[in-house]
């Protein structure tokens, strides 16, 4: 069995996804749920008793299969669940994976705190790069909690965005949205190297 850490996780990225930009947003991904692990803690909420690391993990896994399955996304997350049979995972965080894709898959619904915040901020770190963007310096210098709100409201910006997917934080993780949206966009601008931003 292979230990599975930041590391090894990375390392089965690389091998399994070779586009930029797809890595770019599972890197975005993990980033965001190292923070939300942070912030939680910070609130004593329960992390399923996994660590940040962990977290960022399922962050920089949850769509490692991606490159491979896209043409038929029935394979989405069951192949990652497939390669992780020869590592050592604990079954928290196999039910995230588990979880991911289940409107396809029928697998698992979200439940967990980490579910349910993978679920919220998926979108939203694509969400805050098409925001950086489109600005002068097209990167996440300027962009700004407020700018993030604005840009939701208007219905033709990133119109593939699924807002409401989004905005389910307030019921299932019980963030406000200006919060949550404030955590994902401070870990990416501590990361902007790393997402070339
Ligand atoms: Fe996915
Ligand atoms: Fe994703």
């Amino acid at each position: 069995m292979k230990t599975l850490n930041i590391e090894t996780a990375t390392n089965l990225l690389h091998e399994k996804m070779k586009n930029k930009n797809l890595r770019r947003h599972c890197y975005a991904v993990g980033k965001v749920l190292h923070a939300y692990h942070d912030f939680y803690e910070r609130e004593d909420r329960d992390v399923d008793s996994l660590s940040a690391n962990e977290w960022e993990i399922v962050g920089l896994l949850h769509d490692s299969d991606y490159e491979i399955t896209k043409d038929d996304w029935s394979l989405h997350t069951v192949m990652l669940l497939e390669w992780l049979k020869d590592y050592e995972v604990k079954d928290e965080m196999l039910n995230v994976f588990r979880s991911h894709n289940t409107k396809i898959t029928n697998l698992r619904n979200p439940e967990t705190l980490l579910e349910w915040t993978l679920e919220c901020s998926d979108e939203l770190t694509g969400f805050i790069v098409a925001v950086a963007l489109v600005m002068p310096g097209k990167n996440l210098d300027e962009v700004t909690v407020e700018r993030v709100l604005k840009r939701f409201k208007q219905k033709e910006f990133a119109r593939a965005v699924d807002r409401s997917q989004i905005m389910q934080c307030v019921e299932k993780v019980n963030v406000p949205v200006d919060k949550f949206v404030e955590i994902a966009l401070d870990a990416m601008k501590q990361n902007s190297e790393l997402l070339g931003l």
